[in-house]
C-alpha cells in the first residue's frame, strides 16, 4: 500500500490548507499555553516571567492593551476579563492610532501589547513610545526572540506554534487563554479575587480544550451551512458583552479570506444604523449563546426577522426557541460566557474557512495580505 501524500501536503499533516490545520489544532495550543502556569491545589496561576514587574502590575492604575487586527480583538476581550477579575480599568486600542494620540501615560499605566509575530511595526512603535514616557511594558507574543518579546519588561508566550495561514486562528485563542491567565494572576496579586472564584475560573479554562474538540466536530455541519450562504455578497455580524469581539473577528476572517464583505457589530447598536440594511440579502451572523444578554440578542433576532432578514446563529445546546425563529443555528456546549468565546470563535472561523474554500480562494494566502505587517 502507499501514501498518496506529498511533501506539502505532509507539512499540513493531511490537512488542505494550513488554516484548516491550524483551526484544528487548537484544543492542543491552548492546553500547551496552560502548562504550567496554574496550580489547582492552591488555585493559583503562576507567571514567573513577570517577576521583574510584578510591583508595577500590583499598583497599576489603568492597563493600555495596544495590537492591531485579531490581536486587536483578543485585547478587546481581554479589556472584559483583566476588569472583572482584577478590578482595574482597561483602555483597548489600535497600535496606529494610539501611537499618534497624545496618549496620557505615567508610570502608573502598564502597557500590554498583543502580537502574534512580535514584529508588526506600529505595536513595536506604540510599545516604544509608553516605554520612553515610564510606563512598565508587558507583551503577549507568539514568536521568541522577535522585537517586541526582546523589547517588553515582561512577556506571557502564547504556545500556538507557527501559524502560516496569513489568516490568524490559534494565535486569537491562545492569546485569550494568557489574557485569561494575566486577569486571575492580577486578581491574585491585587487581592480582588477569593481562593473560591480563582478555582472556579481556573477549572473553567481547564475545560476549553475539551469544549473546543466538541466544536470541531461540527466541520461538516459549518461545511453545510457555508455551501448555502457562500454567494452573499454582505454579511453582519452580531455579538454582545465577550461576544462583541468575537463577532468583530467573524466579520474579519470572512473579509480576508472569503473576499466577501462583512461587518462586525455589538448588537445593541443595531437599531442605531444597521437595521436599515436588513433585507433578504444579508445575512446576520449572531452569536447568541446563552449569556447575561441573551434576551436581549433574542430581540436583536426577532427584529431582523420581523424585516424579512436571514438569520444564522450559534446557540447553546437544547436552545430549541431559537432554533424555530432561525435559518440556521450551529449548537455549542453550555458553559460560561469567558469560555463561550474561544468556542463561537472556532465556529465563525469554519465559516469564513470554508466559505473561502468553496469560493475557490486562496485561503492560506489571501490577495494583498502579509502575514505580519513589518512597515506602516
Ligand atoms: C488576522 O487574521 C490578520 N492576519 C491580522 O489582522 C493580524 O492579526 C495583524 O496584522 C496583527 O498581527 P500580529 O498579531 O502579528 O501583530
Amino acid at each position: 500500500k502507499y501514501i498518496d501524500w506529498n511533501p506539502v501536503m505532509a507539512e499540513k499533516a493531511g490537512f488542505r490548507h494550513f488554516m484548516q490545520k491550524e483551526i484544528y489544532e487548537q484544543p492542543r495550543a491552548v492546553t500547551d499555553t496552560l502548562r504550567g502556569k496554574y496550580s489547582l491545589e492552591e488555585s493559583l496561576i503562576r507567571l514567573p516571567e513577570l517577576d521583574e514587574i510584578s510591583g508595577a502590575l500590583k499598583d497599576a492604575s489603568r492597563i493600555h492593551i495596544v495590537a492591531c487586527g485579531t490581536s486587536w480583538h483578543a485585547g478587546l476581550v481581554g479589556k472584559f476579563l483583566l476588569e472583572k477579575f482584577a478590578g482595574v480599568p482597561v483602555e483597548v486600542d489600535i497600535a496606529s492610532e494610539y501611537r499618534y494620540r497624545d496618549t496620557i501615560l505615567d508610570e502608573n499605566v502598564i502597557f500590554l501589547a498583543i502580537t502574534q509575530s512580535g514584529e508588526t511595526a506600529d505595536t513595536l512603535a506604540a510599545m516604544r513610545m509608553a516605554k520612553k514616557k515610564g510606563c512598565s511594558t508587558l507583551a503577549i507574543c507568539n514568536v521568541l526572540g522577535s522585537s517586541v518579546s526582546r523589547e517588553a519588561d515582561g512577556v506571557i508566550y502564547t504556545h500556538a506554534g507557527p501559524e502560516i495561514g496569513v489568516a490568524s486562528t490559534k494565535a486569537f485563542t491562545t492569546q485569550i487563554t494568557c489574557l485569561y491567565m494575566l486577569g486571575i494572576y492580577l486578581g491574585q496579586i491585587r487581592n480582588t479575587m477569593n481562593e473560591k472564584s480563582r478555582s472556579e475560573y481556573i477549572h473553567s479554562l481547564l475545560g476549553v480544550p475539551e469544549q473546543m474538540e466538541y466544536v470541531l466536530n461540527k466541520d461538516s455541519e459549518i461545511e453545510n451551512i457555508a455551501k448555502d450562504f457562500k454567494d452573499y455578497k454582505d454579511f453582519l455580524f452580531l455579538g454582545r458583552h465577550l461576544n462583541y469581539p468575537v463577532a468583530l473577528e467573524g466579520a474579519l476572517k470572512l473579509k480576508e479570506i472569503s473576499y466577501i464583505h462583512a461587518e462586525g457589530y455589538p448588537a445593541g447598536e443595531m437599531k442605531h444604523g444597521p437595521i436599515a440594511l436588513i433585507d433578504e440579502n444579508m445575512p446576520v451572523f449572531t452569536l447568541a449563546t446563552k449569556s447575561r444578554v441573551y434576551d436581549k440578542i433574542v430581540s436583536n433576532i426577532e427584529e431582523v426577522k420581523a424585516r424579512d432578514g436571514i438569520v444564522i446563529a450559534t446557540v447553546t445546546e437544547n436552545d430549541t426557541h431559537l432554533a424555530d425563529k432561525c435559518d440556521a443555528v450551529i449548537s455549542i456546549p453550555g458553559t460560561s460566557e469567558e469560555v463561550s468565546v474561544f468556542l463561537n470563535t472556532v465556529v465563525t472561523q469554519f465559516f469564513a474557512y470554508h466559505c473561502a474554500r468553496l469560493l475557490g480562494n486562496d485561503v492560506d494566502q489571501p490577495r494583498n495580505l502579509a502575514k505580519s505587517v513589518t512597515v506602516e
